[in-house]
């Protein structure tokens, strides 16, 4: 720690330890990477008995399919919950199974910035009975309408579904205050994996972010249809992916209306642009150039994430530790639209700014069913690997949601990964960023820039084995490759990635740094329309309850696409800069090293 300590304007350069290759023996890896975790065989032996034999046939391949993953795991120093599963037998089958809400606990809310604390009670109510989720019947498919196009007549609807809600009593598990619970729980440590009383259940961070959202909104809308006796009533989403939709949708603002929340960023009303690269201060561009860095985003976060996993988030089992991962989507804009509506001036960011109380304003279920569309599109844009997954550990992953009718319902990940199935698609509305490709700051640079930042590195201070390193500067890496010019086939089949591993940093704390790929130019800002900007990782304030459990997980970027761009495809290394943006110095990195993923 603190050994990137430096005059503040010199950069250091840093080549990263060496890579610890696949060619080391599995065992040696393992025995480096051994976590204690109870094998619970009770809950993993009903989980085998239930499945069918074409379960267990995708059950069989899936498992092989893992170990595969997990050897590029390893390769990356993947250390969450591989060490079990490869040296158990029984663990082919270990999905999250729905919490136990018998055993919900209070939340606690925590600020390390102002050594504020508060328990949050966000269980639900108990129910002994449980109920199977089985998908709706439904004469057609409705189309959740982007709100900045919503009618009067919708408008009136929804407005009125919304206070009904709102007016609901507070133990009624359909009322608004305990619909925001429902994310408190899921997201600040109320519930434990079911057979592992250490580890706390965290649906974000994970590949289980999009399923919860999209179920969580489906029960959300299914109760508000039912309090206005319209069961083909729909949410909108807030169109943030495009011009129009780039404010705080009218609809939202008037004061009066239930659907007005008063815990949001005063100066963040509209006519004020989104800034969906937002790090917690005003970036003051003009509105071209908001749009321009938005849109780019969009096509960085969108269409250069071409695999399930980088897109939904790592793989997340019974028993693993919380957080193993992002996907695209939920690291970025997500956070940001998150950060941005949030109120700064409130203790914890509320509403929109902290997991805790995100759900208590209406603008969230709004911009989750954009996040969701975006799942819709993803799968809808060219690639072979543009999929879901196909591993039954997160198909049969399972929580718990109160229906319209006020019955626990018990759903799958599988019944939700097609949204026509639970009855609803989005409106189609122009979607602008597919024509916005980041573009390399200095064209022409390409070849030949690694000899040129070769000579460039023997001008700084070069550190060997420095990691972990506290992210407190901008940090230069210099992260050796071990394929080069790969061929179209190749790239298809093994996504280059670059992998930050243990980035740690307490769950309360806002983060955001970003990520350059060969950006010599310390004198203007990259942005995100350049090429070399590869990514952020971001961090949206939650508590778990174990006390000092800081938020540890890695963040994987993809480079195919980003290397093509830059001409630097031949290149023995690439020199990686980190720089803080909010949250300096509070985040630490383990490693930083290239690897490859297959899935
Ligand atoms: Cu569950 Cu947008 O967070």
């Amino acid at each position: 720690m603190g050994s990137t300590v430096n005059s503040p304007s010199t950069p250091i350069i840093i080549p990263s330890s060496p890579l610890q290759t696949s060619f080391i023996p599995k065992t040696s890896q393992l025995s480096i990477f051994k976590k204690k975790k109870p094998f619970n065989f009770a809950s993993k032996k009903l989980v085998s008995c239930k499945a069918s034999d074409r379960n267990q046939k995708n059950a069989d391949s899936s498992s092989l399919n893992r170990f595969d993953r997990r050897d590029i795991l390893l390769g990356l120093g993947g250390l969450y919950g591989a060490t079990n599963l490869v040296s158990d037998p029984f663990a082919s089958a270990a999905p999250i199974a729905a919490p136990d809400l018998s055993l919900c606990e209070n939340s606690t809310v925590t600020s390390s910035s102002s050594g504020t604390s508060m328990t949050v009670p966000c269980c639900p109510p108990k129910a002994t009975n449980i109920i199977d989720f089985k998908p709706p019947r439904f004469s057609n498919i409705r189309l959740r309408p982007a709100a900045h196009l919503v009618d009067a007549n919708y408008l009136e609807k929804f407005t009125k579904a919304m206070e009904l809600m709102k007016a609901l009593p507070d133990d009624d598990p359909r009322s608004f205050r305990q619909q925001a619970n429902v994310h408190c729980a899921y997201c600040n440590g109320a519930y434990d994996h079911v057979g592992f009383p250490d580890q706390q259940l965290q649906i974000h961070f994970s590949w289980l972010f999009f399923p919860f959202h999209r179920f969580y909104l489906y029960f959300y809308e299914r109760i508000l249809g039912k309090l206005i006796g319209d069961p083909n009533f729909v949410m909108p989403f807030w169109n943030w992916d495009s011009t129009p939709g780039m404010v705080i949708p009218d609809i939202y603002v008037d004061p009066t209306s239930p659907l007005y929340d008063e815990k949001r960023n005063v100066d963040h009303q509209p006519p004020k642009m989104l800034d969906l690269d937002y790090a917690g201060t005003e970036e003051l561009l003009s509105k071209r150039d908001q749009i321009k860095s938005n849109l780019s985003v969009m096509y960085r976060q969108m269409v250069t994430y071409k695999t399930p996993s980088l897109f939904h988030g790592a793989a997340y089992r019974a028993g693993d530790n919380p957080s193993p991962g992002m996907g695209s989507v939920e690291n970025n804009p997500h956070t940001a639209v998150h950060r941005w509506v949030g109120d700064k001036r409130e203790p914890f960011s509320e509403d929109m700014g902290n997991f805790y109380s995100a759900g208590r304003d209406p603008l969230f279920y709004a911009h989750h069913c954009n996040v969701d569309r975006l799942w819709n599109i993803w799968k809808s844009l060219p690639g072979k690997k543009r999929t879901d997954f196909t591993d039954t550990d997160w198909l049969d992953s399972s929580f718990l949601f109160y229906d319209e009718n006020a019955n626990l319902v018990r759903v799958k990940v599988r019944d939700c990964l097609n949204s026509r199935t639970l009855g609803y698609d989005y409106q189609k509305v122009n979607i602008p960023w597919l024509k916005n490709k980041p573009t390399p700051r200095r064209p022409g640079r390409g070849s030949g820039s690694g000899s040129a930042m070769a000579a460039e590195s023997n001008t700084k201070t070069v550190i060997r084995n420095a990691f972990p390193i506290v992210l407190d500067k901008l940090v230069r890496i210099e992260v050796p490759r071990t394929k080069k010019s790969r061929t179209k086939v190749e790239k298809e089949n093994e996504e280059e990635v670059l992998v930050l591993q243990n980035i740690r940093v307490d769950r309360d704390v806002a983060v955001k740094f970003d990520v350059y790929i060969n950006d010599e130019d310390d004198e203007t800002p990259t942005e995100p329309e350049d090429s070399e900007f590869a990514g952020s990782f971001t961090n949206i304030p939650h508590n778990h309850h174990n006390p000092g459990e800081k938020l540890d997980t890695k963040l994987t970027l993809p480079l195919s696409d980003l290397l093509e761009d830059l001409d630097i495809e031949r290149d023995d290394n690439i020199v990686v800069t980190l720089v803080p943006k909010e949250g300096k110095g509070l985040v630490s990195i383990g490693n930083i090293k290239i690897d490859f993923v297959r899935d």
